[in-house]
């Protein structure tokens, strides 16, 4: 099993089940063309995210970590009229680029990308008393990741979705031994994850046009 088979694999899927997109495509045009890396969701994936936030009837979504407003994008679609999401990103450049991507989406009423560290961001959110998310999108720097999670619970309800992309990074999150903080991260992540009698929650392995990684999904549920 190779790379070029997954993804021609996920090529076909999106060809029959995610369709075109000019907006989508000019976004990540326009990604490139500012010199962000291509470490976005997938179309797929971007797709599951919409379908996700639409099952779950959400009307304010959360998501860490913006670069050009790809995925910020697909989750904004699952909105009603009158949804909110706000996105956090450390980098002014990204956020600047995705501001202009969710314009072009329409999205420019809907949703808020908010500059800076997501800990002080996520921290300033919590201080503000807002409303709690019915999702919240974990997609940032994965070393952060427990504190993300922290974070999200103060700002999620029972029956809100906490969804972590990059849990696996190529079966890297099974060496306990690891230096690398991002392995840590994501495997302090899942532990506080499946020790927290709030959450009930899976984690998912994909195999797709960006490799070998996976998703977890957490709900709250008190
Ligand atoms: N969700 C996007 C991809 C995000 S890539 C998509 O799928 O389209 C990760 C992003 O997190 C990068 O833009 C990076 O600048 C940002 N980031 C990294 N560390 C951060 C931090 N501490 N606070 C906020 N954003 C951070
Ligand atoms: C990386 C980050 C992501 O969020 C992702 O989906 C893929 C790769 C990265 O930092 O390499
Ligand atoms: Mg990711």
């Amino acid at each position: 099993m190779s790379q070029q088979q997954w993804t021609t694999v996920d090529e076909y899927f999106s060809s029959l089940l995610v369709q075109d997109d000019e907006v989508l495509d000019a976004a990540l045009r326009d990604s490139h063309a500012a010199g962000l890396p291509p470490i976005n969701v997938s179309p797929n994936e971007g797709k599951l995210l919409c379908l996700l936030a639409q099952i779950q009837g959400a009307r304010r979504i959360l998501e860490i970590g913006t670069l050009g407003g790809y995925s910020t994008i697909w989750l904004g679609r699952a909105l009603p009229a009158d949804g909110r999401l706000v996105s956090l990103e450390a980098e002014p450049t990204n956020a600047e680029v995705a501001r202009g991507n969710l314009a072009r989406a329409g999205l420019a009423e809907h949703a808020e990308v908010r500059i800076g560290p997501a800990r002080d961001s996520l921290a300033r959110l919590i201080a503000e008393g807002v409303e709690s998310f019915d999702v919240v999108f974990i997609d940032a720097d994965k070393s952060n990741n427990p504190h993300y999670l922290e974070a999200a619970l103060q700002l999620t309800r029972p029956g809100s979705l906490i969804i972590g992309d990059n849990v696996v990074r190529g079966g890297d999150v099974v060496d306990a031994g690891s230096s690398n903080p991002t392995v840590q991260g994501l495997r302090r992540f899942l532990e506080l994850t499946g020790e927290n009698p709030r959450l009930t929650a899976t984690a998912v392995q994909t195999v797709g046009r960006k490799g070998y990684d996976g998703f977890s999904l957490a709900r709250v549920v008190a």
